[in-house]
């Protein structure tokens, strides 16, 4: 069987300007226990990055705080000049131990973190960096404004957001264009819906992370097998598969440290759902979701 390609999904270009293939990569489970430190395995972090090329994932996910700074580190020494890939990376959430997450959003702070992804991914400008967290202790227009500001000096090409609702979003679209929003969903985590709307009318990527539910939407045992066995794929194929099938402006970011995991991802670009069949998972993710919730 020929190796799946990313490019089978279709493109999306971000802000109307950069084209990228619709499957991308996730970069934060590249790294230790609790995204914290070096992944247990160093080796295959590496193999899975430098997949990517060949697979025709270019569009490639990750924050200074994966590590903090590994996945960074590591995009760096597999992939960089990054010929026809774009590197989107993130800022303002600093990490005070493993699985600890906190939002900082002082501009000093933010204007801090670009320059150093800057010197770490080894560029001379970042063509998607995105608010990691609007902090809120810290007004929202001072985080908008330094966004502007290094939109302007040429730092940051395109900027997003993540984690937000739609009046943040509007209310960061009077400091720039917001590109992209990442916010959390999946086929069984239907809290955004209202947020996806929107980008989809505004023409603005939704990355959905957690698309595959931390992996729990690729192991059997749910209303995904079915169509897995119809389509002799694995279930988180179908279940990216459903997500690229949901809106033109979704862009999914499956996460893996595992290069066979990372062709099973893949192989959703190329899969298209019936009609019955993408109805048929909507409504089961939705019960689902309503009765976690
Ligand atoms: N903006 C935010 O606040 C935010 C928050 C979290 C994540 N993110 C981004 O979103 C990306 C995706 O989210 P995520 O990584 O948390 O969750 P995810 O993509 O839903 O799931 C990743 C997990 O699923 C497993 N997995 C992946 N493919 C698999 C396969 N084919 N078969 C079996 N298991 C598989 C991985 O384990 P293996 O390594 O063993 O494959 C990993 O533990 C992240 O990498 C990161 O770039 C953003």
């Amino acid at each position: 069987m020929p190796a799946p390609n990313a490019a089978a999904a279709g493109q999306f270009a971000i802000a109307g300007e950069t084209s990228v293939n619709r499957l991308g990569f996730g970069a934060m489970r590249i790294t230790g226990p609790g995204i914290w430190g070096e992944p247990e395995n160093r080796a295959e972090a590496l193999a899975t990055l430098r997949a990517l090329p060949e697979l025709g994932v270019n569009f490639i996910d990750t924050a200074d705080s994966y590590g903090p700074y590994v996945s960074e580190m590591l995009i760096r020494e597999a992939l960089h000049p990054y010929r026809g890939l774009l590197i989107a990376t993130k800022g303002g959430f600093v990490r005070t131990g493993p699985d600890q997450w906190t939002p900082v959003g002082r501009p000093e702070y933010l204007r801090q973190e670009v320059m150093m992804s800057l010197r770490r991914l080894g560029v001379d400008r970042i063509d998607l960096w995105q608010l990691h967290r609007i902090d809120p202790k810290v007004p929202r227009d001072e985080q908008f404004d330094v966004i502007r500001a290094m939109r302007a000096e040429g730092l940051i090409r395109h900027a997003g957001l993540s984690e937000v609702n739609v009046a943040e979003i509007e209310a960061a679209q009077k400091f720039f264009p917001v590109a992209t929003v990442q916010n959390r969903y999946n086929l069984v985590d239907r809290a955004h819906e209202a947020v996806l709307d929107h980008c989809a009318r505004h023409k603005i990527g939704f990355i959905p992370w957690f698309p595959l539910a931390a992996g729990n939407l690729a192991h059997s045992g749910s209303a995904l097998d079915a169509a897995a066995r119809r389509h002799d794929t694995h279930p988180a194929a179908i279940a990216l598969a459903w997500e690229l099938q949901r809106s033109p402006v979704m862009l999914p970011i499956p996460g893996t440290s595992r290069r066979a995991h990372l062709e099973e991802n893949v192989a959703a670009a190329a899969i298209r759902l019936t009609d019955e069949e993408f109805s048929a998972l909507d409504h089961q993710g939705r019960e689902a979701a309503r009765a976690a919730s």
